[in-house]
């Protein structure tokens, strides 16, 4: 079965082709230099570089999948959550390919996607396991019970951990988006040199908070003579505090839902002191923990393809009045 998956949500205009599961082509195109300058993405420029891009990207993914068109056997398109002029150029194209093609169409939430990106690495994983989902809007922990039963037990309260990552870097003074920045700067610093506060790490939920972590940085950095901030050592203490709270609650929910499967997904799971962290914990608590290849941690539309795939396999399909969901929820 050849699946297209097409991914249009936020900054990056990407085109994949998966037969029966295995990725043909997986075409990303990003926007983050466009973006830069302003900080971060603005969302009409956004739209606009989509609508011209995605016939590009579209076509190398046709070209290097070395398919004919009416090879498709489906059309998987992200729908939500994400930004809503971005979201309509990809399905408005998924729309025009299904109808040209007479091929069914699917619609996928952005997050399954991010979800479904472990089946690509990792074709032997099945429910039940634990999500840690943590994107630039989304923080959530997951329990996928089954691929169309898919529970939200905790998520953020106020910012989405990317979000803290990219205005504490914003803070600092780097670069959008500020995880990657942060992660590299962090190399080079104590990650025990300031304690910053773990909001929520030890309520009993498995909801969290990152608002009052970032103000607390704020306030560190404010102490420093603007020349002689220690931008590394904050930029390392304060990661340190993400992953703390991230995979303390995370390893408690694996162990109260008796599941022994962790998956990481989203653009944070990038992290590499995340990374290294889950795999200790793994080991010292005999928890299994999947992490994607970083390509697959960001936003692809293989991830798209793959969700569009195993859903459509569960009888779920969509049709040609499906609409743009900004805030989808799971
Ligand atoms: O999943 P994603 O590509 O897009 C969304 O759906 O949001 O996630 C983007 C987020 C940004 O906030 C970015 O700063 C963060 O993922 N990110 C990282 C790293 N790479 C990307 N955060 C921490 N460390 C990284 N290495
Ligand atoms: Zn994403």
């Amino acid at each position: 079965m050849i699946v297209l998956g097409i991914e249009t949500s936020c900054d990056e205009t990407s085109v994949a082709i998966l037969s029966d599961g295995k990725i043909l082509s997986n075409v990303v195109s990003s926007q983050i230099d466009i973006h830069k300058k302003f900080g971060g993405v603005v969302p009409e420029i956004a739209a606009r570089h989509h609508l011209s891009n995605l016939p590009i990207v579209f076509k190398n993914a046709i070209d290097i999948a070395n398919i004919s068109l009416d090879q498709i056997d489906l059309i998987s398109v992200t729908y939500g959550p994400g930004l809503i002029g971005a979201l309509l150029v990809g399905i408005s194209f998924a729309k025009g390919l299904s109808l040209r093609l007479g091929k069914p169409l699917i619609g996928v939430n952005h997050i399954v996607g991010h979800v479904f990106a472990n089946y690509i690495t990792y074709p032997h994983l099945k429910p039940p396991y634990i999500v840690l989902m943590v994107s630039g809007g989304h923080t959530e922990i997951l329990l996928v019970r089954e691929d169309d039963k898919i529970e939200v037990l905790g998520k953020t309260v106020d910012d989405a951990a990317g979000e803290a990552f990219d205005k504490v870097a914003r803070i600092l003074g780097l670069g959008y988006p500020g995880g990657p920045e942060i992660d590299k700067l962090s190399k080079n610093g104590d990650e025990n040199k300031f304690n910053f506060p773990r909001p929520m790490m030890d309520s009993k939920n498995y909801n969290f908070s990152f608002s009052g972590l970032k103000t607390a940085v704020l306030y560190t950095v404010q102490k420093f003579d603007k020349d002689n901030i220690p931008k590394e050592d904050i930029a390392a203490s304060f990661q340190k505090a993400v992953v703390d709270i991230l995979l303390k609650k995370t390893f408690k929910a694996a162990k109260n839902s008796n599941v022994n499967t962790i998956v990481l997904a989203g653009g944070v799971a990038a992290n590499s002191y995340l990374r290294k962290k889950a795999q200790e914990l793994s080991e010292k608590q005999n928890i299994k923990v999947l992490i994607p290849p970083l390509e697959f941690c960001t936003d692809n539309a293989a991830m798209i393809a793959m969700a569009g795939y195993k859903l459509y396999k569960k009888c779920l399909s969509s049709d040609l009045t499906l609409e743009a969901v900004p805030n989808l929820k799971i």
